[in-house]
């Protein structure tokens, strides 16, 4: 569902797998984040309900390099021979073909390099139409991670760095031990800054940034309180990921799946002592319980919204 946030500017919503994204619509139309590459015949149909045709797109800003914010990049740029443009640390990763950084390899998430053209910093100003917005760098979910903010009209777009009643994951062995006062820095940046409205990677826009930001914190600091609460959430949501990302696993094959996984044997090494099964038994159960996954014709599959 797109809702118009500026002249001629849409939101759109999405689900878990892909991140909700923008358009700016004109005979040269711009895109913030283009979604995952498996949900590209529904962006494509959400971008053509606004008569904007990804042939004409003239350029990609992507807030950063996960994949379920550049999945359409590769594709879009091929039919319509846009610019992208990616904060200077994500252009770097691209260019020279850091699937881990980006962390697809990682996460054995499905994306596509895409050739990236322009560079973005903190501080810069892009002009979407007649809209500016300032860059401004937070890294911390991930270390190419940018949000833009419109001083004028007092809104922000605020990726993964701020959702409304959650927090991204935060994915350590990649981003260094480091990333949670990252983070923290960078809700301290955002909390200076006067936002009538959100608009998040993930969730619903909302209204009160402060409430938001204090949420976060609270979360980061329990991370560094306690660790094993890092790695209960980084496998909760990873795994319905993984489902959203492929169906058709049965229990047995699921867990045989994860364990072949860069990201799963090491976050359970790292947090639990190495207990695959019972873990794995535990937060399955967990999902069981809350019916956020269940079983047809033998094969698992979540009620979470891709
Ligand atoms: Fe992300």
């Amino acid at each position: 569902m797109a809702s118009e946030i500026l002249e001629d500017l849409f939101f759109i919503e999405r689900g878990y797998l892909n991140a909700n994204h923008f358009v700016y619509r004109s005979k040269s139309p711009t895109l913030i984040d283009t979604g995952y590459i498996a949900g590209l015949d529904e962006t494509i149909k959400l971008l053509s309900q606004l008569d904007v045709n990804i042939s004409d797109v003239s350029l990609i800003i992507n807030t950063h390099t996960h994949c379920d914010h550049i999945g359409g990049n590769y594709r879009i740029q091929k039919e319509s021979g846009c610019g992208i443009a990616l904060h200077k640390i994500g252009r770097h990763f691209i260019t020279t073909n850091d699937d881990w950084s980006t962390w697809w390899k990682y996460y054995n998430q499905d994306a596509k390099f895409f050739n990236c053209t322009k560079t973005l910093e903190d501080g810069d100003v892009i002009a979407i139409g007649p809209h500016e917005f300032e860059v401004i760098y937070t890294p911390g979910h991930a270390s190419d991670g940018i949000v833009f903010y419109n001083r004028s009209e007092k809104l922000l777009i605020s990726s993964d760095t701020l959702w409304e009643n959650d927090m991204a994951v935060m994915t350590l062995r990649v981003e260094g031990s480091a990333a949670l006062f990252r983070m923290k820095d960078s809700l301290k940046k955002l909390e200076s800054l006067d936002v009538k409205k959100v608009y998040p990677g993930h969730g619903r826009p909302f209204t009160d940034m402060n409430k938001a930001i204090t949420k976060a914190k609270k979360r980061i600091e329990n991370f560094t309180l306690n660790r094993e609460m890092i790695g209960n959430d980084l496998l909760k949501k990873i795994i319905i990921y993984t489902l959203l990302m492929n169906s058709g696993w049965t229990h047995t094959h699921f867990f045989s799946y994860l364990m072949e996984t860069y990201w799963f044997k090491e976050t359970i090494n790292l947090y639990f002592n190495s207990e695959y099964e019972l873990k794995y038994n535990e937060i399955m159960d967990s999902f069981f319980k809350r019916n956020m996954i269940k079983i047809k014709n033998n094969c698992l599959f979540t009620i979470v919204k891709p």
